[in-house]
This record gives structure tokens, C-alpha cells and sequence, in this order.
């Protein structure tokens, strides 16, 4: 435990992050644990932490919540939730899922390979790997769980894999799972990864995310896919911000660059566009039925709730039913980032629905957050670790649920509430 005065100096909150309590200097487990609660406390209660607010509606375009001051808010305008296509309430997805717990219950009640294996999850399986245009496909209880399986069930120690430097903490994982040595090249760099892949023998993956989570960009797959294959390495992509969204069809940044064929994994998850939860792998049938075999965190985790399922699969059949609401997406986002520039707002390289709102100060940004809340506006600061420090942002989920006006609403308002706090807008 620390004294008194050590608390105080845990003010202000930027001057402490996850990665000092990571290790602790003590004998016993609980000196990092006690130490980490007391700067958690100082922060909670400064007014640091603006974080796990419980929702108590939808999360559709507008919410409410409890905020961490005791109080309901309702009525904030919502851009922090990844509800792309608006399929998380929507009443078709909603109704297939009461009636599929109906049917079912609410959960498996076991793992895919013995008992949790329902007909509505062949039946999703299915229609995904139609929709993505492969051979087979299979499923995962979360889009985490299905990097973590993937990439654990086909790399071994002795591989090598490369990794985008802003892969995200399940590709991550995935990777230190599988005891293979893990090189990163830097972010869409194929010149970087050419350099790092030269001379690397044996089996090689290199793994790519279709939109970077963090900053909206598009993966530059074309030169990635070009490198990999020089050097014989397999490629997977991340589809968890890109499928159903980007492509003429929505099957992803993959479909985007005519590149379907040449990546050799395809992920993604179905808790963002389709508005549940879930992860799923595609690909040959040869690959998904090593996969059941060897993804432990498929194998030995129960499946995905068959409610959900028929939810997910409910959600896939609507946006393709209904094309134009991925369009009106498209619409929204080229119609927001124009306002957002004509505001002189940076919001650094990205060209999809994901907007970061650059803020850069670490201390500003929940200040600024509480301001957007003030005014209406529930958007979520994200800092260290999530991404490096002195890269603060906030980080737009834009919707195809959202209308003109909320748009119009969240860039004047936004821009006005970074001109107070003195972030410089272009
Ligand atoms: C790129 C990427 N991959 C995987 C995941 C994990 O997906 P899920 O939240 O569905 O488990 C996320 C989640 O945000 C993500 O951004």
C-alpha cells in the first residue's frame, strides 16, 4: 500500500497509465493490485474516468445512460457504439431472436464439437460463407475469440508472423498464443514488411486488418498482398470494422481491392455491422475443418447463444435484402467528414465510418469528453493503451442509423468544444 501523500501525487491522472501497474515492485500479488485500485480511486473520483457507464437503452443513435456521477442522462446523441447498419434494434433482427429463445432457451449450454451445436449455427455458417462467396465458414462466441483460435490453430512455434504495428490486442494474443515469433512492420508499410519478410524461412502468415480500428484507414492491400506472395507467406485479414460495410457488396476491403482470392483467411465479427456478437472464420473447407479441430478457443468454450445467432443471421439477410442502408452508411460518412473538415477538425487518415477526432493531449481529452456529454454528445475519449500515448482521440462510430441532423448537431458541436478546450483545429 502506498501513503497518503504517494496518493495524491496520482493526480493528475495522465501522470500514471495502465503500464505502471502492469508490474509492482512487492512480494505479493495484491502490492500491484492494492496500488492499481488507489490510482483507479484518485482517478474515478477526480473525474478522470468517464468509462463503463451502463447503457439502459438500444445502443441506437440516441441513449440513454447512469453516468458515473450517480445521474440518468437521456437523450445523448450516440457515436461511440459500433452499430454501423443500426442492426442491433433493429425490429426484424430483434423479432428473430425472441422467437429463436423461444425455441431454444438462452444459451448452448455447451461447446460446438459435442452438445452446443444447434441448427441455427450451421444454418449462420452457412449463409455467411455464401454471402462471402467461400467454401465454408464457422463461428466463435466473439470476434476476440476467433483471432485468438485462428491464429493459435495454425501457427506453431518455429513459424514467424507480421503484424501491422496497429493490430489490434486479439491479433495480438492470438499471436503470442501460438509460440510462433511475432515480427511488426510499421502501420500499412508493405516496404517495411518487404524488408522484414526477406530472408525468413519457413511458414510465414502476415496479418492485416481491412479498416484499422483505431484510425479508420483502409488496410493498402494490394502492395501487402504483393509482398506476402513474393515471400510465400499466407495472408489473413480482419474484416471486424469491414465486412458488410466496405466493398460493392459488402463483403469487406477484400471485395474493395478484388483481392478475395488472394487472401487465404478471412475474419470477422458479428458484433459490429450485424449488431450481436460472435466472431467467424472463412475460407476453404479444408482450413474450417482444421479449425474445429484445432481452435481451442472454439473447441473448448461454450457456442455462440443460438438467440444471437438467429439475430446475426436475421441482421445478414436484411442488409442484403436492403443494399441501400449500407449505402446510407457511405452517405452519412462522406457527409460527416465533410463537415468535419470544413471545421478544420483532424481526423487523420481515416476514409471509412471509424473517425477518429484527434485530440493528441492526453490530459485534455476527458475533460473535452465531459464537455460533448454536457452537450448532449456520448463519445468516448481513447487513450493509452488502446493507442500510444500522446495520440488522445475520440473516435466516431458513424451510423446508417443516424440522421443529417444529429450529424450537423456532432460536428458543430464537437468543433466548438475543441476550439474552448485550445486544441488547435487545421
Ligand atoms: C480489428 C478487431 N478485431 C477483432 C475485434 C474483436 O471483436 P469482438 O469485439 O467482436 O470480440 C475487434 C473489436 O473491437 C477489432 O476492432
Amino acid at each position: 500500500m502506498l501513503p497518503e501523500t504517494a496518493v495524491s501525487a496520482f493526480h493528475p491522472f495522465t501522470n500514471y497509465d495502465f503500464s505502471n501497474f502492469y508490474f509492482g515492485s512487492g512480494d505479493d500479488v495484491y502490492d500491484t493490485i492494492h496500488t492499481y485500485n488507489q490510482w483507479f480511486e484518485a482517478a474515478y473520483t477526480g473525474g478522470y474516468h468517464i468509462y463503463r457507464e451502463p447503457l439502459t437503452t438500444a445502443p441506437g443513435a440516441i441513449i440513454s445512460i447512469h453516468s458515473n456521477q450517480g445521474k440518468r442522462l437521456d437523450g445523448l446523441l450516440n457515436f461511440s457504439s459500433y452499430n454501423y447498419l443500426g442492426m442491433a434494434n433493429a425490429p426484424v433482427v430483434k423479432e428473430a431472436a425472441i422467437r429463436a429463445i423461444n425455441q431454444y432457451g438462452l444459451g448452448a449450454s455447451g461447446g460446438p464439437n459435442l452438445s452446443g451445436m444447434f441448427d441455427i449455427h450451421r444454418e449462420l455458417e452457412a449463409a455467411v460463407a455464401a454471402f462471402k462467396k467461400k467454401e465454408a465458414c464457422t463461428t466463435f462466441n466473439s470476434g476476440y475469440a476467433a483471432n485468438l483460435g485462428i491464429i493459435s490453430g495454425i501457427m506453431r512455434s518455429g513459424d514467424t508472423i507480421f503484424l501491422d504495428q496497429y493490430s489490434h490486442a486479439s491479433i495480438i494474443d492470438g499471436a503470442i498464443l501460438s509460440k510462433a515469433k511475432t515480427i511488426f512492420f510499421r502501420h500499412n508499410n508493405a516496404a517495411d514488411l518487404d524488408r522484414k519478410l526477406a530472408g525468413v524461412t519457413g511458414r510465414k502468415l502476415v496479418i492485416v486488418e481491412g479498416v484499422y480500428s483505431m484510425d479508420g484507414d483502409f488496410c493498402k492491400l494490394p502492395e501487402i498482398v504483393d509482398v506476402s506472395k513474393k515471400h510465400g507467406a499466407r495472408i489473413m485479414i480482419d474484416e471486424a470494422h469491414s465486412a458488410f460495410v466496405c466493398g460493392e457488396n459488402g463483403r469487406g476491403v477484400a471485395e474493395h481491392f478484388g483481392l478475395e482470392d488472394a487472401v487465404d483467411f478471412h475474419m470477422g465479427t458479428f458484433s459490429k455491422a450485424l449488431g450481436g456478437i460472435g466472431g467467424y472464420a472463412c475460407g476453404d473447407r479444408g482450413f474450417i475443418q482444421y479449425l474445429e479441430a484445432y481452435a481451442r478457443s472454439r473447441f473448448f468454450s461454450c457456442t455462440l447463444p443460438p438467440a444471437v445467432s438467429a439475430g446475426v443471421l436475421a441482421a445478414l439477410n436484411h442488409i442484403e435484402a436492403n443494399p441501400e442502408i449500407r449505402l446510407h452508411l457511405w452517405r452519412n460518412v462522406a457527409y460527416l467528414q465533410k463537415l468535419l473538415q470544413e471545421a478544420g477538425i483532424d481526423t487523420g487518415q481515416s476514409n471509412s465510418q471509424v473517425m477518429p477526432v484527434m485530440v493528441y493531449d492526453d490530459a485534455k481529452v476527458f475533460g473535452i469528453a465531459q464537455n460533448l456529454r454536457d452537450q448532449g454528445i456520448f463519445l468516448q475519449p481513447v487513450t493509452y493503451p488502446a493507442v500510444s500515448k500522446g495520440k488522445a482521440r475520440f473516435r466516431l462510430s458513424v451510423s446508417a442509423a443516424h440522421t443529417i441532423d444529429q450529424l450537423e448537431y456532432a460536428a458543430q458541436t464537437i468543433a466548438g468544444v475543441l476550439k474552448e478546450a485550445g486544441i488547435p483545429c487545421k
